[in-house]
């Protein structure tokens, strides 16, 4: 101990990245535990941007270890162009570690995915075609394939052969597609296992024993809470368990290990894929964000649906994570809006939801309740106390901390580094103990 949990609280594309890299400083782990290479996260370094999609964002500071935990499921050729790409700029993999249960995406999966989603026509999740939902499945399945597998190649052959004559049949008989070759995939996934192979070990000893040891460990969250398996707005979800929960099995840790949830929440909000989105706004406020945000897709670059922030959505994010604080991100993105809108209850026929509603149909049809607050003109990018803000925006975060009753502990007022407002009077009690000094 201790340790730390950061999760997106919306539909994913919150700054988790950023915060991570942000407070990877001083840390000593930083864990992947769900997710695959659907995750996005950016990190912008002087003026490089390093969009990561597998290995943690910690992965800057040479003295930080990062683990890609058992929940993952790990494309091994995304994970080797990865790696390769950050050595070349100078950035050390000495310290990735691989789990061994973690479950490996295969040729079959991307696939299928991409024809699973072709099949359901105007109904499709818009998934990042990574096949993250036919690897989530065959997990569940017990048919799945893990990253200890390739370590001997004779288990690796077999399971593959079982796997190839399912998955060949489906796509041949059903989608009308090209067999996989067993050689061909055999010896592709031969070459990655010289390459992979030394980072493989039983992650969950290692971050038991670095917790036993005091160790500082960030469990870096993928996707969002609305994205998760069990809680978001299913089908269009994500096939893993984003949210805070989802630390214990996919990083293999007691409940007792995790000292605080940080919840991202980006200042207002957006989703790419489809699904329900109470407050998007298709007009000009919704291209504004989306242009001034720069919000398109770190994986896929498909543009991101935008639109105000919506509490009903917050104030359930935080109760499913337990949420200790926030880190509110891209608050300069709203600068410059003459009046901003938060969203406090869904109108369905002539009922008033303030909660979230216990049925989907309210969230596709709804319409949302906003209250309207005045916005601010000042440029804060370079703002570094709270105190320095526009009046209007201290007014927006409070209200935010007023309705949801979680303080909001860190403000970003930009992609870079530096560009953080630290609230230390609301991180004195953190058992995690960052500070501003975590300030480059
Ligand atoms: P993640 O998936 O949650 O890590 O988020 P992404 O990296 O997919 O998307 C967040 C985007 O916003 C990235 O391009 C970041 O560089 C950028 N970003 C993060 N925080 C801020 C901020 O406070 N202000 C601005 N303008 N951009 C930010
Ligand atoms: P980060 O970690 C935003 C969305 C997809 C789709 C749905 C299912 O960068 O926040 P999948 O490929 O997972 O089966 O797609 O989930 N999605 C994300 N949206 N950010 C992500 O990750 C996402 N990962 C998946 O767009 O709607
Ligand atoms: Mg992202």
């Amino acid at each position: 101990m201790p340790s730390i949990v950061i999760v997106g609280t919306q539909w994913g594309d919150e700054g988790k990245g950023r915060i991570t890299d942000l407070l990877a400083k001083k840390v000593d782990y930083v864990v992947r535990f769900q997710g695959g290479d659907n995750a996005g996260h950016t990190v912008l370094l002087k003026d490089k941007e390093f969009k990561l999609h597998l290995i943690p964002s910690g992965i800057f500071y040479p003295h930080v270890c990062c683990v890609i935990g058992n929940g993952v499921v790990v494309n091994p050729e995304v994970l080797i162009s990865e790696i390769e790409n950050l050595e070349k700029q100078g950035y050390s993999t000495d310290n990735l570690k691989i789990s061994c249960n973690a479950h490996l995406v295969m040729p079959y999966h991307r696939i299928l995915d991409k024809a699973g989603e072709n099949r359901l026509g105007k109904s499709k999740i818009g998934t990042t075609h990574k096949g993250i939902g036919p690897v989530y499945s065959d997990k569940a399945a017990r048919i799945g394939i893990r990253t200890q597998d390739i370590l001997d190649l004779k288990i690796f052959r077999k399971k593959l052969e079982v796997n190839l004559k399912l998955k060949n049949a489906i796509m041949e008989k059903i989608y009308g597609l090209k067999p996989l070759d067993l050689e061909e995939v055999f010896e592709k996934y031969k070459g990655f296992a010289e390459k992979i192979g030394k980072y493989i070990e039983d992650t969950s000893f290692l971050i038991n024993q670095a917790l036993d040891k005091n160790k500082k460990v960030l469990f870096e969250g993928a996707q969002g809470t609305l994205l998760d398996i069990d809680h978001g707005s299913y089908p269009f979800v994500t096939s893993s368990s984003t949210v805070a929960g989802g630390t214990y099995s996919g990083a293999g840790i007691g409940p007792g290990r995790l000292d605080e949830v940080l919840g991202i929440v980006k200042a207002y909000t957006t989703r790419v894929g489809s699904g329900p989105f109470p407050t998007e706004d298709e007009g000009k406020t919704g291209n504004y964000l989306r242009e001034k945000g720069h919000e398109y897709g770190t994986t896929t670059g498909r543009p991101r649906r935008c639109g105000w922030l919506d509490m009903v959505i917050l104030k359930y994010s935080a109760m499913i994570n337990q949420l200790d604080s926030i880190a509110l991100t891209k608050l300069d993105v709203l600068t410059g809006l003459e009046k901003l809108k938060i969203c406090t209850g869904y109108k369905y026929g002539d009922k008033l939801f303030e909660n979230h509603p216990n049925h989907q149909t309210v969230l596709h049809k709804c319409r949302p309740v906003y209250e309207e607050m005045d916005g601010w003109k000042e440029n804060i990018k370079d703002i570094k106390n709270f105190q320095n803000l526009p009046e209007n925006a201290k007014k927006y975060i409070k209200n935010i901390e007023n309705i949801l009753k979680i303080p909001v502990s860190m403000v970003s007022v930009g992609p870079e580094r530096n560009q953080i407002i630290i609230r230390e009077e609301d991180l004195r009690k953190s058992a995690f103990n960052y500070n501003s000094t975590i300030i480059i």
